[in-house]
């Protein structure tokens, strides 16, 4: 029997995948926690807060709940992060050694997401590989590829089962992100179907490796799920769906919305995304333990397209 502890399930990903984890194991069966109050998306699961910088109260839920699992998903973003270096490395990787640390002592098998944002201005651009020059100039980058290493080491020398994913900009319709380089490819859709036009953070030729919600939430518990055998990469996998400019969201959202329209105002975030690949090689991990994605951009679209108007208003109250 699983007890599954989801750190930071307020976020884009947490709400998410707290309720496809509740389907899977029963929602009694996990525990939902977060540094703020807990949001209406996750009301069915018991809500522990939690600040995951705090060791002890973390070692507390886990006894009390007798957690086998915790997906920690706390993250400071790369564009946020940038704000201030200091604060997002020390909450970064203090968080993930508290949850590695009680890993260790409870033998727990750990979810923890690390990004392309590992990656950097001389890794090659193009199908990135999994195994590559890693140069990260942003802080949450470098948080990130430090977290693989810790992830890989406490796999190595204490046997624990942590599992990693490096997400591409993640795009979903329930819940907003917060932060990140990627979050335009989220907003531009609340613009579209409020007849809003949309200003661009990115210029127009920007590629970025994206995934659909839907498909992150797939890869994510498929990983979780395969045998520790097949588990070959302990610090994190490749994975991939879509590769897109702002150009081409546009032009997908224009097939269905034809009178949308969106302007290029490049900010500090453009140098973000142009440090970051343009496509990502996923072959080590459709290998390793069969991942695929089922969403393209205009799959992706026309679901987002269908399915967000009805919480629009929710997100306007917010
Ligand atoms: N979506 C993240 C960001 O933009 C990348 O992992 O910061």
């Amino acid at each position: 029997m699983e007890r599954i502890l989801v750190i930071g399930a307020c976020g884009q990903l947490g709400s998410e995948l707290t309720n496809e984890l509740g389907r899977l194991f029963g929602n009694s069966n996990v525990i939902a926690s977060d540094i703020s109050q807990p949001v209406s998306a996750i009301s069915d699961f018991t809500f522990e807060q939690l600040d995951v910088m705090n060791a002890d109260r973390l070692n507390d839920i886990v006894k009390t709940h007798s957690i086998t699992q915790i997906y920690h998903l706390a993250a400071i973003l790369s564009a946020k992060g940038e704000e201030n270096p200091k604060w997002a490395w020390n909450l970064n990787m203090t968080g993930l050694l508290n949850v590695l640390e009680t890993a260790k002592e409870n033998q727990l098998r750990i979810y923890w997401p690390s990004s392309i944002a590992v990656f950097g201005p001389s890794t090659p651009r193009a199908n990135t590989p999994q195994d590559t020059v890693m140069d990260p100039n942003t802080v949450y980058g470098i948080s990130k590829l430090a977290g693989e290493r810790w992830c890989e080491y406490y796999h190595e020398k204490y046997g624990v089962d942590v599992r990693s994913l490096r997400y591409p900009g993640l795009i979903g319709y329930k819940s907003l992100p917060g932060g990140g380089t990627t979050d335009y490819a989220v907003d531009i859709y609340h613009k579209a179907l409020r007849n809003e036009p949309f200003e661009c953070f990115l210029s127009e030729d920007t590629y970025l490796p994206m995934m659909y919600m839907s498909d992150a939430i797939k890869a994510t518990l498929d990983l979780m799920q395969a045998p520790a055998d097949h588990i070959k990469v302990r610090s994190s996998y490749n994975v991939s769906a879509i590769s897109f400019s702002p150009k081409e969201i546009v032009a997908a959202i224009q097939k269905e919305i034809p009178e949308f329209s969106a302007s290029y105002e490049p900010d500090f975030r453009q140098a973000i995304a142009d440090s970051w690949p343009d496509s990502i090689d996923d072959s080590v991990a459709r290998n390793d333990w069969g991942w695929s994605p089922n969403y393209d951009l205009d799959k992706m679209t026309s679901d987002i397209l269908e399915n967000l108007p009805a919480l629009l208003s929710e997100f306007e109250q917010a």
